[in-house]
């Protein structure tokens, strides 16, 4: 699958004109929203993890130097919380550019904190994608992000701006606060 996604989110997954879709975030969606929404709610999704696998060779890497920036690993049992944002289908043609680094838009059932449920779509980069860098350990993945920068700023902007809102959504993301834990110590040397 090329890096570019724009092209086979459009033909794949268009949008009707005029629909309101609830859009699941669990990574810079969710501390970094510069889109118009109409609504927003902590949101969880079953049966996937939130994991720095991803390369990010735009917003926080470059091509020689790609940072990590999340995406979501199949996991039978786990819960990935977040932020689900119901957005107008226009907001689909900027987010698409933002998340053309080997996302792909796919549906899936989101859980609001009240109790109640809807179908939706998130953004997830899957294993077949060119930037896909997959798994190491989170020691290996926080001196890879110390050292990364891209037009969007330094790539651990982005993990300590992510291990925020995750507490205050009072989330408990063991992988994201190790990787943090790390690159507070790396800093320190
Ligand atoms: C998301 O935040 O939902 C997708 C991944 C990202 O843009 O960081």
């Amino acid at each position: 699958m090329p890096a570019n996604t724009i092209e086979e989110n459009r033909r794949k997954n268009p949008i009707a004109d005029g629909d309101q879709v609830w859009l699941f975030g669990y990574g810079s969606l969710i501390f970094k929203v510069d889109f118009p929404y109409l609504e927003s709610r902590p949101a969880s999704i079953r049966g996937w993890s939130r994991r720095f696998w991803q390369g990010s060779h735009d917003h926080r890497g470059t091509k020689n130097h790609p940072g990590r920036v999340v995406t979501l690993i199949e996991d039978r049992d786990a819960v990935c919380g977040g932020i689900a944002f119901l957005v107008d289908a226009s907001v689909f043609n900027q987010l698409d550019v933002r998340e053309k680094n080997g996302y792909l838009r796919f549906t899936t059932e989101m859980n609001f904190a009240d109790g109640t449920h809807d179908k939706g779509l998130v953004y997830i980069a899957t294993p077949d994608n060119e930037a896909y860098l997959g798994e190491a350990s989170e020691c290996d993945i926080a001196r890879q992000i110390c050292f990364a920068e891209g037009t969007s700023g330094p790539n651990c902007e982005y993990l300590i701006e992510l291990a925020r809102s995750l507490r205050e959504l009072g989330l408990n993301d063991r992988h994201v606060f190790d990787i943090e834990m790390h690159i507070l110590q790396i800093r320190k040397e």
